[in-house]
């Protein structure tokens, strides 16, 4: 596979205080730099026999090439994110930020923050859209590494002294806001509308029990912090509890394949949470028993070990 060069996105001679010979240096040497070491490393890559070639030549050719792509795919991301004058984010944009910052002064103050921390450093600071939780964050990467796992990265500045040296010497500060008062802002939003429209990652769906209520760990560990009484059922089978050491705390343990010897006591004016050890089936079975007889029953996703995840409190099992 051979990698293709992008022209470049923005306009060298529109800028304001960035000089096209700088645009130019960067482009051709670093960016054109970074493809034409990917496009080797792959070449290197498709002639080795992985079977025969030493496990740590692998390993360092491929974290080159890691760093090569993201290298060249950050350089494209920065020359797209210029070109504007910085000051107007238009409105969807705007309101991410807000959304996800605050305020689009503190979304500045902190990108500004994270990009400055790299000036005697080399690396990236990014803005970037996580599909999985449907938000924007910064991030620094250093050495073209760190990228979020599924992240969007929708604006980069380069901290390399080779994005600003030879305008600006070792003036990092005066760069950074030169970058801010040339940012794209139309090009970052559209960049964000596409990102937004990548589906998070598919999510455990349990069909057999798509109709039972369910209540994720912290919507439980909310529902006990706010003193909302609720009568928690931990359903673990019998054989399980007799190795398990822990049980949620505010729970008592009530064995699922003797639901009638212990329905009587709860109240049916209370919630019911019920769970197991991983919420696969018999929380939601016991759930859907007590809801057939009449209780406001749901059960906790992720069961036990979901609630230990979240260090959730728990006390030794009696
Ligand atoms: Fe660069």
């Amino acid at each position: 596979m051979k990698y293709q060069l992008a022209p470049l996105f923005c306009r060298p001679w529109a800028l304001n205080g960035i000089s096209p010979r700088l645009i130019e240096s960067h482009y051709e040497n670093n960016y054109g730099g970074a493809l034409n070491r990917l496009n080797a490393l792959t070449e290197e890559l498709e002639l080795l026999d992985p079977a025969t070639t030493p496990a740590h030549v692998l390993g360092r050719l491929k974290r080159e090439e890691s760093a090569a792509l993201n290298s060249t795919l950050l350089h494209e991301l920065y020359f797209a994110s210029l070109g504007g004058d910085g000051r107007v984010v238009p409105d969807a944009m705007a309101e991410a930020l807000m959304r996800d910052f605050g305020s689009v002064d503190r979304w500045r103050q902190e990108f500004i923050a994270l990009a400055s921390g790299l000036a005697n450093d080399t690396g990236w600071a990014l803005l970037t859209y996580v599909p999985r939780d449907g938000r924007l964050i910064n991030q620094t990467a250093m050495d073209h590494r760190q990228s979020i796992a599924g992240g969007i990265p929708i604006l980069a500045i380069d901290m390399y002294e080779h994005a600003y040296h030879l305008d600006f010497g070792a003036n990092a500060t005066a760069y950074i806001a030169t970058f801010m008062r040339n940012i794209e802002w139309n090009a970052v939003q559209g960049r964000y509308e596409d990102a937004v429209k990548v589906a998070p990652p598919r999510r455990l769906e349990q069909k057999e029990f798509g109709d039972v209520p369910a209540m994720s760990v912290e919507e439980v560990a909310a529902m006990l912090a706010a003193g909302t009484p609720v009568q928690i059922i931990d359903a673990r089978p019998r054989h399980y509890t007799t190795k398990a050491q822990d049980i949620m705390e505010g729970a008592v343990w009530r064995d699922p394949e003797r639901v009638d010897d212990w329905i009587g006591e709860l109240s049916k004016t209370e919630p019911v949470i019920t769970y197991c050890v991983y919420g696969f089936h018999i929380g939601c079975q016991t759930a859907i028993t007590l809801r057939k007889a009449g209780f406001d029953a749901r059960y906790m996703a992720g069961g036990h070990y979901a609630w230990k995840a979240i260090k959730g409190p728990v006390k030794l099992l009696q």
